[in-house]
Formats: structure tokens, C-alpha cells, sequence
């Protein structure tokens, strides 16, 4: 097997006495998009400063790139490329400068630092506003110099920390795409982000990061399954078919379905039965047969898997417990 482009193991981290990271364990197959979720102060940065060799450990071993970061960090730091989660772009200078600026701390030579810089303000959009002071940019032209700057030396290996963070959605699409095209050069991006749908949209394996460890890791399919929220939606157009479904599921007491209150007035949502399901075809089939039986039609049928955010808050609240990942799935 050919080893992770990042793995960390054990990796623990406290400010004061405040523990930040309690024993973290990831690794991150080349050429993969793998996604680092938390709430607010988890510890997200931390992780993605210590792997990128900005931050040391109290703990663990890390190993990017090949290289390990205990007796070679001068090596990862020439492997990855890293965009913070706050700009570092300098204002008073235009973008075409802070492009250069990256190309001289990569020792690139002259003519070299030069064709890439253009490359890259063209690929990201940046060509017209390249001679403008950077501090005149909107936040998602920063965002995007920042990523470009990243580049600049040629990583194989990034770390994005919350590049969408602030974004309108169409930057955030155009941001994507940046982050996939990287992907299938054969990048590696270790990203951090707020939004759940970004992880779901780009990533082959997401870590949800909680009390200092990682309380669930996997494809976004896999946590989706570790959460229950899964159902399945009777809609009815008319009220008395509505009515005879509900009276019928009552009387066959499903378990946990969710019914209106009695005697409340039909609006659209009333005519709407929720009943909980895994989404497995012997669940649905049961379902389809019982209906059948009972002679009841819905104008629609539709299966609802839990979304990640049903992941991310049933993961993250208080007093949630880890979940332990399974051998099988790593
Ligand atoms: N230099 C520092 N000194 C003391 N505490 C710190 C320091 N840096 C971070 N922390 C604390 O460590 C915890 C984790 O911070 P971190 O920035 O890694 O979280 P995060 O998951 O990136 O949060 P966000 O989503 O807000 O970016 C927070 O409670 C923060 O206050
Ligand atoms: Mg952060």
C-alpha cells in the first residue's frame, strides 16, 4: 500500500490548560480531497497549522509528503502549499506583486517566477484587477489571490482552511471547481470548512472533529448511515385521502411516525406524513406492500436520507458520544 500524503497520529495539543486536541489519528490518501468539519473553536486551524508545520505539538507523530515532521519539517514545508484561514494577502501591494513576492520566497527564477505568476492571475480570474493594490479587491478576488499564491510553487500538497468562508455562492461554486481541477491534477487538499455541503460536494473522506478528537470519520455517505433522520414522505393532494392515511397509520401504530396533531387544518405540510426508515429496499418494500394493502395512494413518495447537517449536530452536541471508527472502514 502506498503510504497517506498526510497521517497524524495521537496528535495533542493544549494551550494553558485548556486541551485543544486530545489524541487526533487521520491520514489522508494521495490525490484525495479529504474535509476536517467542527464547530466554532474546535480546534480546526490548530490541526491545520500543526500539519503544515507552523504550530508544534505537545504529542503525536505527523508525517506529510513522506516526510516526517519531527526530523524533517524543512521538507514538508517545500511539499505543501497552505492558505490560512485569514488573507495573507498584502494590501498595499497589487496582486500582481504579491504573486511575485511568492514566487522570489520559492526561489523561482526570474523569467520562471514571472510565467507562472501570469498563469495563475489567468486561471483564477485575476488578469484585469492584477496591476490594482490588492486592498481595492472584493473578499472572494482576495480569496482567490490567496489560493494563487498557494500555487505558486508548484505543491503537491494543500491545505485550504475555510477558503469558502465568506463567500456569495457563486465564488464559492467557482472556488469549488478551482479545488476539484487541483484534485484531478493529483493534489492533495486538506480543507477545513463551515459549510457542510462543501465537504459533501468535494470530499472523498470527511473527519468531524469534536472534544479534541475525531468523532466520526468517513465518506459522506458512511456518516450520513451513523445518524438517524432517514424517512420517507407520504404527500396527499386532498385532504380526505390525507386524512384516511394518517388514521390508518395510527391504527397500525407505525413507531415514531410522525403525524400532525388532530383536528389541525390541512395546510401543505399537514397533508404530509413522515415515517421514520433506514431507506433499505426490504424497509421500503414493506412500506409499498402495507400501503397497497391499505388501499393508500399518496400523490407522492419520496425517501429522504439524513443530510449532513443531521450528522453534524447530532455529532457535536453536548454530550454526544464518540464514535468509534471501525477498522473496516479505514
Ligand atoms: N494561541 C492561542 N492561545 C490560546 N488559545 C488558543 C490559541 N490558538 C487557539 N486557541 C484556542 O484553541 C481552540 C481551537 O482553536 P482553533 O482556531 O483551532 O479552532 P477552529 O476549529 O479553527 O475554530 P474556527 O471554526 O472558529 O476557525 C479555541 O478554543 C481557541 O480559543
Ligand atoms: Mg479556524
Amino acid at each position: 500500500m502506498t503510504e497517506p500524503a498526510i497521517s497524524a497520529r495521537g496528535l495533542r495539543k493544549s494551550y494553558g490548560d485548556k486541551t485543544v486536541l486530545d489524541g487526533v489519528d487521520l491520514a489522508v490518501p494521495a490525490g484525495t480531497v479529504f474535509s476536517l468539519l467542527g464547530p466554532n473553536g474546535a480546534g480546526k486551524t490548530t490541526v491545520v497549522k500543526i500539519l503544515s508545520t507552523l504550530l508544534g505539538a505537545d504529542a503525536g507523530t505527523v508525517r506529510v509528503g513522506g516526510h516526517d515532521l519531527a526530523t524533517d519539517p524543512q521538507a514538508i514545508r517545500a511539499a505543501i502549499g497552505v492558505t490560512g484561514q485569514f488573507s495573507a494577502v498584502d494590501g498595499l501591494i497589487t496582486g500582481e506583486e504579491n504573486m511575485q513576492l511568492m514566487a522570489d520566497l520559492h526561489h523561482l527564477p526570474r523569467r520562471k517566477g514571472r510565467e507562472v505568476t501570469a498563469e495563475l492571475l489567468e486561471r483564477f480570474d485575476l488578469v484585469e484587477a492584477a496591476k490594482k493594490p490588492a486592498s481595492t479587491y472584493s473578499g472572494g478576488m482576495k480569496r482567490r489571490l490567496d489560493i494563487a499564491m498557494t500555487l505558486v510553487g508548484g505543491p503537491r500538497i494543500i491545505f485550504l482552511d475555510e477558503p469558502t468562508t465568506g463567500l456569495d455562492p457563486r465564488s464559492r461554486h467557482g472556488m469549488w471547481e478551482i479545488i476539484r481541477e487541483l484534485v484531478s491534477g493529483g493534489v492533495t487538499v486538506f480543507l477545513t470548512t463551515q459549510y457542510l455541503e462543501e465537504a459533501d460536494q468535494l470530499a472523498h473522506r470527511i473527519a468531524v472533529l469534536h472534544g479534541g478528537r475525531i468523532a466520526a470519520e468517513g465518506t459522506a455517505e458512511k456518516l450520513k448511515r451513523l445518524v438517524p433522520g432517514g424517512h420517507i414522505r407520504l404527500r396527499f393532494a386532498h385532504p380526505q385521502a390525507y386524512e384516511a392515511a394518517a388514521s390508518a397509520l395510527r391504527a397500525a401504530g407505525l413507531p415514531r411516525t410522525r403525524l400532525p396533531a388532530r383536528g389541525s387544518s390541512p395546510d401543505e405540510e399537514a397533508l404530509t406524513l413522515r415515517i421514520p426508515s433506514d431507506g433499505t429496499q426490504r424497509e421500503l418494500r414493506a412500506l409499498l406492500d402495507w400501503l397497497d394493502a391499505e388501499g393508500i395512494e399518496a400523490d407522492e413518495f419520496t425517501v429522504h436520507t439524513p443530510d449532513l447537517d443531521d450528522v453534524f449536530f447530532a455529532l457535536t452536541a453536548e454530550g454526544a458520544v464518540p464514535h468509534q471508527p471501525e477498522e473496516a472502514d479505514r
